[in-house]
């Protein structure tokens, strides 16, 4: 039963021998994992999607409101004791209602913060590989290619798996085709964005503002992220409520006790290696 942060490589598999049969990630993402060395092995992998939707979802609007509203920011003034009363144009944010959010990569995830933003009077793209209908009639979500939605966008979220074909998906080039009243909002993977060019954005204001629950070198920072405040910053803590923890472990306990009873898991990444 692996972490995260655990890394499952080719030289870890070949030290675990043939006995091992099954790897249990207790995550969604499995970007830990090196999939094709174990299905070379024949060494089974899973994951939880599923049961952390919801919190991470919650979590990304958490990020995106708290962002737009300048929270963080506004605490550590209050805490500093820099607050000398009320006045009207004071720590003025973004609004959220009727803006329009951009969610790149409309999986599990994605569809389930666009639910939630629908709530909060958003209106909503989305690019991914292919059109979702259902997806499009429940939500009135309209589909854009990666370009136009960043140029669209007011609030752009991210919810990619992290792989070859993903990382640097945002760069500086993506970032400058953002609005300047824009904020980014990445609970997904921190490598997804080019977390050097994000801080640059951010200081020069090609972009409004940024939430991260995930970073490109966890636990590091890229340098002068911290410094900037119009940066929401979060310990990666999308599905960490007790409940969804909890979900999540017993799906990865669940998987490695089906597997060695030789039967199907729930959640195989390489359904192949059961073949
Ligand atoms: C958390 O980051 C997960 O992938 O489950």
């Amino acid at each position: 039963i692996s972490l995260l942060t655990d890394r499952i490589d080719d030289d870890l598999l070949a030290a675990a021998g043939p006995q091992l049969k099954i790897v249990a990630n207790v995550a969604v993402g499995f970007n830990n994992v090196d999939v094709a060395a174990a299905t070379r092995r024949r060494v089974l992998i899973t994951n939880t999607p599923g049961v952390l939707d919801d919190a991470t979802a919650t979590l990304t609007m958490a990020l995106l409101l708290a962002t737009a509203r300048r929270l963080a920011e506004a605490d550590a003034y209050i805490r500093a004791g820099k607050w000398k009363g009320w006045t009207p144009d004071f720590f003025m944010g973004l609004d959220v209602d009727g803006k329009t959010l951009g969610i790149v990569g409309a999986g599990r995830i994605g569809r389930n913060t666009a639910r939630k933003a629908r709530a909060f009077g958003m209106r909503i793209l989305y690019c991914g590989r292919r059109r979702d209908e259902a997806f499009e009639a429940e939500t009135g979500a309209q589909h854009r290619d990666r370009d136009a939605l960043l140029a669209e966008a007011d609030y752009v979220s991210l919810h990619l798996p992290l792989n070859e074909e993903t990382r640097h998906f945002i760069g500086a080039r993506e970032l400058s085709l953002m609005k300047p009243t824009a904020v980014l909002i990445n609970a997904a993977r921190g490598p997804v964005v080019d977390e050097r060019a994000l801080v640059e954005a951010l200081r020069s204001r090609t972009i409004w503002g940024a939430g991260l629950d995930v970073f490109e070198h966890e636990p590091e920072l890229a340098p002068g992220l911290a410094e900037l405040p119009n940066v929401v910053l979060a310990p990666h803590i999308g599905s960490a409520t007790p409940a969804t923890r909890e979900a999540m472990a017993r799906m990865a306990a669940r998987n490695v006790i089906e597997a060695l009873n030789g039967r199907p898991p729930l959640s195989p990444v390489n359904p192949e290696v059961l073949g």
